[in-house]
This record gives structure tokens, C-alpha cells and sequence, in this order.
């Protein structure tokens, strides 16, 4: 190959660069714009949420199991996930509704730092504010 074609395609790759990272620049909505859309309906994932959270609660009395941080870290952030996915749900475009999905999200990620430090003080206390949440969000929209 000769420079020129050489020099034509660095051009072409870095336009399409420059393309790409100011679409996935585009936060919240570049989910979408990539085609992300949900597929479970909001029964069907709050159904997930109570049983991730009664995991956390037995994992939290559980002090004879011996993987139960681990366990606990993994099911953390599977909540956040959860409540990740409920901010491209239908109700997600009230703000409130958002605001309280995003502290679920933001308190499963802190809870799932507190089982890897095995902070059992700090765990009770997000285990406490996550349900907290969970109510002031039903209390409105459930
Ligand atoms: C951002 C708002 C929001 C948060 C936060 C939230 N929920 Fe829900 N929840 C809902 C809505 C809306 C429904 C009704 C869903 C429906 O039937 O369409 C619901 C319903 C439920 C139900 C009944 C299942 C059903 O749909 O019949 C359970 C159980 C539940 N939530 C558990 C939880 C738990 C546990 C948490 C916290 C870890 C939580 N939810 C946090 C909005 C929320």
C-alpha cells in the first residue's frame, strides 16, 4: 500500500471514532440510542428485586455461612443492576420515580461495597435505608 490510501483510511477510522464517542457520551440516553430496551415488565422485576433483597436480609442473620460477604457483594450489585434496568422503565420518565430507582441503585452499590470490606454496622444500616426506599417508591406508585 501506498502513504496516500494509508493516510485516507487513519482519517476515516478517526472520524468514525470521534462519531462513536460522542454518541456514547450521551449518558442516560445512549443506552437507548444503542437499542437497549427492557424486556421484563415491572411486576416481573420487582418480583426479582424481593427476592434479591430477602436474600440480603438471611445473608445479613447468616453468620454461619462463610461465603456470605461474597454472596451478599454479589446480590448487591445485582439489585443496583435491577434498579438500573427500572430507570429505562415507562414510569422512569416521572423525575421522582427516577430520583428514588437511582438512590436504589446508588445504596445497592454501597451495600455491596460494605460486604466486601465485611462492615456488618454499615450493612444493616443500607439494609435499613434500601427498605426504606422501596416503601417511599410504593407508597406513590405501586
Ligand atoms: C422506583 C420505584 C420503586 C422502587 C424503588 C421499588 N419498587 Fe417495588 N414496585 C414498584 C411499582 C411501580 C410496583 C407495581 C408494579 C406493577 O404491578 O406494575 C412495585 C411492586 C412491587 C412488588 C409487588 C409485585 C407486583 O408487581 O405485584 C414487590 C414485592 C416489590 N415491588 C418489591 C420491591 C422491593 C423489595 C424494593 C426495594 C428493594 C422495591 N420494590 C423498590 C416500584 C418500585
Amino acid at each position: 500500500m501506498s502513504q496516500k490510501p494509508v493516510a485516507i483510511l487513519l482519517m476515516l477510522v478517526c472520524s468514525v471514532g470521534v462519531a462513536f464517542s460522542t454518541a456514547v457520551g450521551d449518558e442516560k440516553t445512549s443506552a437507548a440510542a444503542n437499542g437497549y430496551t427492557p424486556v421484563m415488565e415491572t411486576h416481573h422485576l420487582m418480583v426479582e428485586q424481593d427476592r434479591v433483597f430477602g436474600s440480603l436480609r438471611a445473608l445479613f442473620r447468616a453468620d454461619d455461612d462463610k461465603e456470605r460477604f461474597e454472596k451478599m457483594g454479589h446480590d448487591a450489585l445485582v439489585l443496583a443492576e435491577l434498579a438500573n434496568i427500572n430507570t429505562y422503565h415507562e414510569r422512569a420518565k416521572n423525575a421522582d420515580y427516577l430520583g428514588f430507582t437511582n438512590t436504589l441503585k446508588a445504596q445497592a452499590l454501597a451495600l455491596s461495597k460494605a460486604a466486601s470490606t465485611k462492615d456488618l454496622a454499615t450493612i444493616k444500616s443500607t439494609l435499613r435505608s434500601i427498605n426504606t426506599t422501596c416503601g417511599s417508591c410504593h407508597d406513590k406508585y405501586q
